[in-house]
């Protein structure tokens, strides 16, 4: 992995040991040392950053990354963005399990009902970057239950290790051939909601405002998740975290 190259980046910082990919993109940026598209990836994190509060366990063998893309004003559905692309890529890398692998509005991707990727995203809009946090359980053998609950990888469910560098390769392919039209608005919402975990699901979502009950009818156009409530009224929501769901 040290001498990853795409063409999407300007440069790829390789890093054996960080404590956070996220944090080091910010470093680079808030001290102006970065310059253009940057990757920077470890090879494991003592001290990874999930949603919220949440730490996100790092260990060897998994694949954890910050993307800072330079000059871009995303919006928050920038994260369901990414999670298509890598979606389409483990998909097609691997056909064995497509059918099992589910894209969770907002950030997630779950495989067999298990969490095995996150993703996480920020503005740094006074210095014009937005990054782009990444983490896939790919080779792990085993995770701890008590650490990372409900979660899998894909070395479990495939029963063999994978090329992470390839992984890597194809999600930015499919990242940077669809970044024209993302830019433009188009977002494959018909692709998400085909892969969707939540939709036709009873969910409860916590919007900070308040929790909101009822059933899960995809995403629009916009990323918006949109949900039946309770009175039939089907409304779109922006952001929020999803607190439980069940048939
Ligand atoms: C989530 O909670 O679902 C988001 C997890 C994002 C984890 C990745 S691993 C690489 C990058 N560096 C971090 O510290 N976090 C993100």
């Amino acid at each position: 992995m040290n001498d990853f190259k795409h063409p999407l980046f300007d440069e790829i910082l390789f890093f054996k040991n960080l404590r956070s990919t996220s944090l080091k993109a910010e470093r680079l940026i808030n001290s102006n040392t970065a310059q253009g598209n940057f990757l920077c990836l470890a090879g494991e994190q003592s001290s990874g950053k999930g949603r919220g509060k949440n730490s996100w366990i790092s260990p060897t063998g998994g694949l954890w990354l910050t993307a800072a893309l330079y000059g871009f004003n995303f919006q928050s559905n920038i994260t369901i963005f990414t999670g298509i692309c890598i979606h389409k890529t483990i998909s097609e890398l691997f056909p064995s399990i497509s059918d099992k692998l589910k894209i969770k509005w907002p950030n997630d991707i779950y495989l067999n009902n298990k969490k095995v990727c996150g993703i996480l995203s920020s503005n740094l809009s006074n210095k014009k970057y937005h990054i782009i946090g990444i983490g896939i359980n790919t080779n792990l053998a085993e995770l701890d239950e008590i650490s990372v609950p409900n979660a899998t990888s894909l070395q479990i469910e495939l029963d063999r290790t994978v090329d992470n560098e390839e992984i890597l390769t194809r999600i930015f392919d499919n990242f940077a051939s669809a970044l024209p039209g993302f830019v433009e608005g188009e977002l494959d919402e018909k692709y998400f909601n085909n892969h969707s975990l939540l939709k036709g699901l009873h969910i409860e979502l916590d919007t900070d405002y308040d929790i909101f009950r009822g059933k899960a009818k995809g995403i629009d156009k916009s990323g918006a998740l949109l949900i039946e409530l309770k009175s039939g009224m089907i409304q779109p929501f922006y952001a929020g975290s999803i607190i439980g769901w069940e048939k």
